[in-house]
C-alpha cells in the first residue's frame, strides 16, 4: 500500500523599505522587500510548513527559531534543503507542492519558472510537480494594500523508505 500523506502551509510577512523581495529563491526587482529574521521567502516558508506538516513533524518555527542567531539572514532555500533531509530521514519523497503567492505587486509571472525550478531541484522532482501561482487579493485587505504578501502552499508526500 502507498502511504501518502497531505500537508498544508501558509505565511505572511511585512514589506518594509530597504530589504531585498525573494521568493521562491529569486530576488525580484521591487521598491520594497520583506521583513524577517531570515531573508523572509514568505513562499519557502509556506512550502516548508506544508512539508513538515505532511510529515508530522510541526512547523519551520519549532525546526528554526527565529530566536536563534544561526538563522539572522539565512537564506531560506538553505532552510528548505535542512527541511528536505529531515524528511528523507523519515522515509519520505516529495510526490507534488502546489502554491499560491497573494501580492498586489510586484507581477510575480515573468519569475514563477525560476521559483519552481529552485523548488523542485531541492524536493528532488520533475518540475511539473511544483506548481506556483500569483493572485491579487483585488487591493483588499493587507497584501491588497501592499502592507505584506501571503503565501498558500500544499503537499503531498509519500513513504519510500
Ligand atoms: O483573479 P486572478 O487571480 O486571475 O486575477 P489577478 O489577481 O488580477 O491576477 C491576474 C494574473 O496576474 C494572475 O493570474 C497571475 O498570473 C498574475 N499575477 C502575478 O503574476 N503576480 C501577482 N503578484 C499577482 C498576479
Ligand atoms: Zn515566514
Amino acid at each position: 500500500m502507498t502511504a501518502l500523506r497531505i500537508g498544508h502551509g501558509y505565511d505572511v510577512h511585512r514589506l518594509a523599505e530597504g530589504r531585498k523581495l525573494i521568493l521562491g529563491g529569486v530576488e525580484l526587482p521591487f521598491e520594497k522587500g520583506l521583513l524577517g529574521h531570515s531573508d523572509a521567502d514568505v513562499l519557502l516558508h509556506a512550502v516548508m510548513d506544508a512539508l513538515l506538516g505532511a510529515a508530522g513533524l510541526g512547523d519551520i518555527g519549532g525546526h528554526f527559531p527565529d530566536t536563534d542567531e544561526a538563522y539572522r539572514g539565512i537564506s531560506s532555500m538553505l532552510l528548505l534543503r535542512h527541511t528536505m533531509e529531515k524528511l528523507r530521514e523519515e522515509g519520505y519523497a516529495v510526490v507534488n507542492v502546489d502554491a499560491t503567492v497573494i501580492a498586489q505587486a510586484p507581477k510575480i509571472a515573468p519569475y514563477l519558472e525560476q521559483m519552481r525550478r529552485n523548488i523542485a531541484g531541492v524536493l528532488d522532482v520533475p518540475l511539473r510537480q511544483v506548481n506556483i501561482k500569483g493572485t491579487t487579493e483585488e487591493k483588499l485587505g493587507f497584501t491588497g494594500s501592499g502592507a505584506g504578501i501571503a503565501a498558500h502552499a500544499v503537499c503531498l508526500i509519500e513513504k519510500v523508505s
